[in-house]
């Protein structure tokens, strides 16, 4: 068993071991830079600590931990290019470092060497189905991202299709990083699935949060530009709860913000945050939020192993819901 802060130094060891320092510099630069932006490593962290529910030995997870961040900063990358993001974890974003065929192109390789690193567990005989679900993933994020933009020019969507696009576009890889960590453990398809459903959970909490703290977050320490799902449009919770709640008249005046584009920034994101803060529903989302830990923890606590090999995960989903990083 290892502690979280533990686990987090054979991560970013490993990480420090794998520099992505090849050539061509123009192709490989962006891939370290962002690599060495940080991040909470939560994905990676995922991997390892599932694996630690079930085996001691968690350095044979490393090679699938990785992959799993990778893929998350391959996803960012191309992210921050799609939501026109000037900011990652306090600098710059890739595409605004470089340029955006860097961003797509230093994006795509990251992407082979998600697949690069999963092969290292060639001798696990459940490696097949690791690839399955890591497979299903990516088509999740992809299928989600793609919601995610459609929503933008949309004033109907329902809150059922809001969390069926969290689910698809951030839970799934949360989920995906339980499943896998398990699997390479060997643990039994009921515990792998519960830990599959533990992260979905925790996933749907984790962009719930992630939504309220692109508005309401400190932007010192946020990394990321507060207000940036306003201007983009975006339908995330806070909205459609709003629309629902609001009067005819607060509710048009929200929809007609929501669906054009501004030339003043700074007012549109005030006006609208003064609309949410007015009918409370940063209140309703962590009211939802919490929902969702509470099921998480369900499945956590169905897990056939002691309750002290599931501290550590406990004590992460905890610190998870009070996060404002
Ligand atoms: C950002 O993920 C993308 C979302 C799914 C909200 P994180 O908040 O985990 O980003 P880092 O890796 O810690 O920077
Ligand atoms: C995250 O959604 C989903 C993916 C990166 C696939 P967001 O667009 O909310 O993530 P941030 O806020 O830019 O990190
Ligand atoms: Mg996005
Ligand atoms: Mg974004
Ligand atoms: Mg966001």
């Amino acid at each position: 068993m290892q502690t979280l802060s533990q686990l987090h130094t054979i991560f970013q060891t490993y990480l420090e071991e794998n520099k992505f320092n090849f050539s061509p510099k123009e192709l490989y630069e962006p891939i370290d830079y962002i690599l060495s932006l940080g991040g909470k490593r939560l994905r990676p962290l995922l991997v390892l600590m599932s694996y630690d529910l079930f085996k001691d030995d968690v350095e044979a997870a490393l090679p699938a931990a990785f992959s799993v961040e990778i893929f998350h900063n391959f996803s960012l990358l191309h992210d921050d290019i799609m939501d026109e993001a000037p900011l990652r974890r306090g600098q710059a974003t890739v595409h605004t470092k470089y340029d955006i065929n860097t961003g797509i192109l230093s994006g795509d390789v990251m992407l082979i060497y998600t697949y690069k690193y999963l092969m290292q567990l060639a001798t696990n005989s459940n490696l097949a189905e690791i690839i399955n679900v890591f497979n299903q993933v990516a088509v999740d994020v992809c299928e989600g991202q793609q919601f995610d933009m459609n929503f933008e020019k949309r004033d109907n969507v329902a809150i059922d299709e809001y969390i069926n696009m969290i689910s698809l576009k951030t839970a799934s890889l949360v989920a995906g990083a339980m499943k896998m960590g398990a699997l390479i453990a060997g643990a039994s398809a009921e515990d792998a699935e519960h830990a599959y459903e533990f992260g979905r959970n925790v996933g749907i909490a984790f962009q719930l949060q992630d939504d309220i703290l692109d508005t309401f977050g400190d932007p010192q320490k946020f990394g990321k530009k507060v207000g940036g799902d306003i201007v983009q449009n975006k339908k995330t919770y806070l909205v459609l709860k709003s629309l629902e709640v609001a009067d005819a008249e607060v509710s048009e005046k929200l929809s007609q913000q929501m669906v054009t584009k501004t030339t003043d920034e700074v007012s549109k994101i005030e006006t609208v945050r003064g609309i949410f803060e007015s009918l409370n529903v940063r209140e309703l989302a962590e009211g939802v939020k919490q929902g969702y830990q509470k099921t998480a923890f369900e499945h956590l606590n169905s897990i056939q192993v002691t309750d002290e090999r599931k501290q550590t995960l406990k004590q992460l989903a905890t610190e998870l819901l009070e996060r404002e990083v």
